[in-house]
């Protein structure tokens, strides 16, 4: 593994959820294998989950993580090429990205879309001119349209959930919009779509109201139904996420709080697992009862963000230390 920006850097994903089970049973049996190794992470916008769990997997594997929050304490980084970089930014990524490389064995970023232009944000410009420039192992910690350490928890998360209920039939899973206050990116649902239809495991629904489908490259395969109780029946894992919506870009057409997931509409399906990637807005996006009740599984989720990161950075230290 050279760099990990999408579903298309992973070879086997069962083979890699194997290797993130075998770190949540003994996180330490890999220590040496980044010693003397040292992983930036590069935040433009926040995170909580990401940066930690990054951070603690660094760890796991004896690498020291170091943290830079380039939105807030770094110079303002341009990454238009050519630009005339006479407005408020003040260094290009083209001069910045190599410094990285000098600095760090793996580069890791998280670059959200600005939700202003489609062809812009889903160019991956920022992203694509870091891995361009930086001449080291570049992973996506979010970028403009795709959230894979987020999918690759989701999948670790899945499969330990039919493991430890035996579950051997192929799962539905439903992806499920929920409402939000706020325009968010597509990344999780584009990814989470990515990823389970490379998975190709299960029986993949997703339901939204009209006017939020996503970019068909990523949910080609699934179904895609407008009716949420339709697609709730006899689900065996329901994902809920918002995103903005994708066609006319970047807006918020639907608030409808029906939308939004409670007990009553969970008797539809097979005691379903629900599933988050967090931050939530309770009680917009999921209801108290749901995310407090016995059916939430998205405090395990978060936890499995660790041995995502963890099987990650050993791919790609395994595949550099050879070179
Ligand atoms: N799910 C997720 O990426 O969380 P953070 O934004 O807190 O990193």
């Amino acid at each position: 593994m050279k760099n990990f920006v999408s579903v298309h850097d992973v070879e086997n994903i069962d083979s890699l959820v194997q290797q993130a089970l075998a770190f949540k049973n003994n996180p330490l049996s890999q220590v040496a294998v980044g010693k003397g190794k040292r992983i930036g992470c590069l935040f433009l916008n926040p995170s909580m989950r990401t940066r930690l769990s990054t951070q603690i997997a660094a760890q796991n594997l004896g690498m020291e993580a170091i943290v830079f929050n380039v939105g807030q304490e770094g110079w303002s980084l341009e990454f238009e090429e050519g630009a005339i970089m006479n407005g408020t930014t003040v260094e290009h990524v083209k001069d910045a990205a190599p410094i990285f490389g000098k600095y760090f064995d793996i580069l890791a970023i998280r670059t959200f879309p600005a939700l202003k232009n489609r062809t812009d944000d889903y160019s991956e410009q920022y992203i694509n001119q870091v891995i361009r420039y930086a001449g080291i192992p570049v992973i996506s910690l979010e970028s403009a349209t795709l959230h894979p350490l987020q999918s690759f928890t989701d999948i670790i998360t899945i499969q330990e959930e039919l493991r430890l209920h035996n579950i051997v039939s192929k799962p539905k899973i439903v992806l499920s919009w929920a409402p939000h206050v706020k325009a968010l990116p597509q990344c999780v649902a584009n990814s989470f779509s990515q990823w389970v239809n490379a998975w190709g495991k299960a029986d993949f629904v997703i339901a939204h109201p009209e006017g939020y489908a996503l970019d068909e490259q990523y949910t080609k395969g699934a179904t895609i139904t407008h009716n949420l109780e339709e697609a709730l029946a006899n689900a065996d894992f329901v994902y809920v996420k918002n995103w903005s919506t994708y066609h006319d870009y970047g807006k918020i057409k639907c608030t409808d709080s029906s939308w939004m997931l409670t007990n009553e509409k969970m008797k539809m399906t097979n005691n379903a697992r629900v599933m988050h990637c967090l931050p939530v807005r309770r009680n917009v996006e999921l209801s108290d009862e749901i995310l407090d009740g016995p059916n939430s599984i998205i405090t395990q989720q978060a936890g499995n963000r660790v041995w995502a990161a963890q099987t990650v950075l050993s791919e790609i230290l395994k595949s550099t230390n050879g070179k």
